[in-house]
């Protein structure tokens, strides 16, 4: 294992070494008591049933003892009674600590991707990062519930059984242990092949539960192209595929138990002849093979299990990678908590010559030297085909991405200098496709913060979602499904429009936010929009130019340059890239 790995696996372990010291101690403890066990039946064998006696005088340190064959039974019953206690409390802190771990890593994921900008966001598609939540921390604290502990318990408990059998016999000790090598060479080829088998089963999960996922998302598509044959079909290989592999691991894992078991009488049954012939001159005593028989059945599980455990030590190792990939890296985390932090904004923004692109070494700008003013209470819009660089200004408003050349300021401010906690507060976003959380609709007004019936009822008015919200039977207390789908994307828009009235930030931003409302409610929004945008600064984008015509400013885009800018009237009368596309968007329009 490489450093990087122990030390992650340190820093996780870390807050409960304590606990894993205690569960280390009773492990050990739990072997001893184990080991013993055998011992004091073979003195029992040795001492007292050959010599037919119940009570046996012993000198040892220098003091004579008196033992009775009743008390060597206490004694035993004792040793059962204890290590069952202490299992019991390892079970459950191993358990507890287990869960623990799961639970910290967890939340150090999501407390990360909550922190981490867009870009992070971007390039880790939200299949992967839920796998980290999930099946990898999962993986981990079966790691440290369970895969630490026993491989822990079951190598010491082979090293103190190792130990008292070379005492009691070096020579048939050695003959034990050629037989439990061949046994460890075939356990581990065959525990090899099953694990190769069943990480082979393990992706063809994924991929039946990648495609039955998709599929069950896209059922509408699904059946709208009716290509449920193709899918069924699709579906029916790729299941087939993965029982098959599944029974090939079983193929491996099957018949190795019965193999072993085999070598384990035939060392019982060589440990049987060789003492009863006294073969190369091995004597042993009665109690001795008695402790030998039991040691060679209680040495196989401890092995077996700790080959097995391998894998489960590689998997947790893989998985921490995986996580701690994710994690460490800080370049995606943003930072809310320095910078100035701004109070009464007066909504002046400026772009100077601002050059951007997603990716420091993608080869074209998204954005060629942008710059442009918008006065406090102005409205701008920005105008241009798909693509152009709309969505990528507004963005950068945001401060979702850090521009490489050029400056944006707010009041005169670099955005780069505010604190962004504050700076996202002044700023209210609507978003061509907003999204929903599930909940009640007055919970999705105010996000997280609290607020009375009546502000959300006079969001909901300003936002003209009153007609909406009354024709549901609970009002603002309907609960919206998982990312909304019980409404429609119009009706999403409108909560999303109602969102920001009653956050009534100090800059408006709307990305298509009315394209999927009817008109006529389209211009009951822009009623109050214009109301509230007579006081604010607004931007809005809209490929429906009919609803910009009023705006105090057009810029218009092409390939992420401003090639024209100026009102609606002005922008008209020089009959350039503007004045055709509202032109080609009016006749689109009567020829509806
Ligand atoms: N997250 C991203 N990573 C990389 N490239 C992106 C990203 N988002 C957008 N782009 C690219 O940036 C360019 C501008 O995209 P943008 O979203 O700003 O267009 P737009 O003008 O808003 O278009 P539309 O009208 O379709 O919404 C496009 O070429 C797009 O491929
Ligand atoms: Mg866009």
């Amino acid at each position: 294992m490489k450093n990087k790995t122990i030390k992650r696996f340190y820093e996780i372990a870390k807050p409960h070494i304590k606990t894993f010291v205690m569960i280390i101690l009773f492990s050990i403890i739990i072997d001893i008591l184990a080991a013993s066990r055998p011992i004091l039946v073979k003195n029992v064998i040795d001492e007292f049933m050959q010599n037919k006696v119940e009570v046996k005088e012993f000198s040892k340190f220098g003091r004579n003892f008196i033992i009775s064959v009743n008390f060597i039974g206490i004694i035993y019953i004792l040793i059962v009674l204890i290590e069952n206690v202490l299992d019991f409390i390892m079970m459950k802190l191993t358990s507890i600590t287990g869960e623990k771990i799961m639970h910290e890593t967890r939340q150090r994921i999501f407390a990360f991707a909550q922190k981490a900008n867009i870009r992070f966001h971007d390039k880790t598609p939200s299949g992967k990062l839920f796998a980290r939540i999930t099946s990898d921390t999962e993986d981990l604290s079966i790691f440290f519930e369970d895969v630490l502990v026993t491989v822990f318990q079951d190598v010491s408990y082979i090293i103190v059984i190792s130990i008292i059998m070379l005492k009691l016999n070096w020579k048939l000790s050695l003959i034990v242990y050629g037989i439990v090598m061949i046994c460890v060479f075939i356990t581990y080829i065959f525990t090899k092949k099953a694990n190769l088998a069943y990480n082979l089963s393990k992706d063809a999960r994924t991929r039946l539960n990648t495609f039955l996922s998709e599929a069950i998302y896209g059922a509408k598509t699904i059946k709208i192209f009716n290509i449920q044959k193709i899918i069924n079909k699709e579906e029916r290989e790729i299941a087939e595929d993965h029982a098959e592999k599944i029974v090939k691991t079983a193929k491996y894992e099957a018949p190795l138990a019965q193999i072993l078991f085999f070598f384990m009488c035939l060392l019982l049954a060589i440990i049987i002849v060789i003492s009863a012939k006294k073969l190369w001159n091995i004597e042993i005593a009665l109690g001795e093979i008695f402790v030998f028989i039991t040691y060679i059945r209680e040495l196989f599980d401890p092995i077996t299990r700790t080959l097995e455990n391998i894998e489960g030590v590689q998997e947790a190792v893989v998985s921490l990678n995986k996580i701690y990939d994710i994690i460490d890296e800080t370049d995606f985390i943003e930072d809310f908590s320095s910078g100035k932090e701004i109070e009464n904004v007066n909504g002046k923004l400026e772009f100077k010559n601002v050059w951007f692109k997603y990716n420091d070494n993608d080869e074209n700008w998204v954005l060629k030297d942008i710059s442009f003013c918008i006065e406090p209470t102005q409205t701008i819009a920005l105008v241009g085909k798909t693509g152009a660089g709309k969505t990528t200004i507004i963005n950068l408003v945001n401060r979702f991405y850090e521009i490489q050349k050029g400056e944006i300021l707010l009041d005169g401010i670099n955005i780069k200098d505010i604190n962004l906690n504050s700076l996202r507060k002044h700023i209210g976003n609507v978003l061509q496709d907003p999204f929903i959380f599930s909940g009640t609709i007055k919970e999705n007004i105010e996000l997280s913060n609290e607020m009375s019936e009546e502000q959300v009822n006079e969001a909901i008015d300003l936002a003209s979602a009153r007609d909406f919200i009354n024709s549901l039977q609970n009002g603002i207390y309907e609960q919206a499904h998982e990312r909304g789908e019980n409404f429609s994307v119009g009706q999403k828009q409108l909560i999303a429009f109602a969102r920001i009235f009653a956050l009534n930030p100090d800059i408006f931003i709307l990305d298509e936010a009315t394209a999927n409302i009817d008109t006529s409610t389209e211009q009951l929004i822009q009623k109050s929009i214009d109301k509230l945008s007579r006081e604010k600064t607004a931007i809005f984008i809209a490929h429906r130019l009919s609803t910009i015509v009023n705006v105090d400013k057009i810029l218009v885009l092409k390939d992420g340059e401003i090639i024209e800018q100026g009102t609606h009237k002005e922008l008209l009368e020089t009959h350039g890239y503007y004045s055709k596309l509202y032109n080609s968007y009016y006749e689109s329009l009567s020829s509806v």
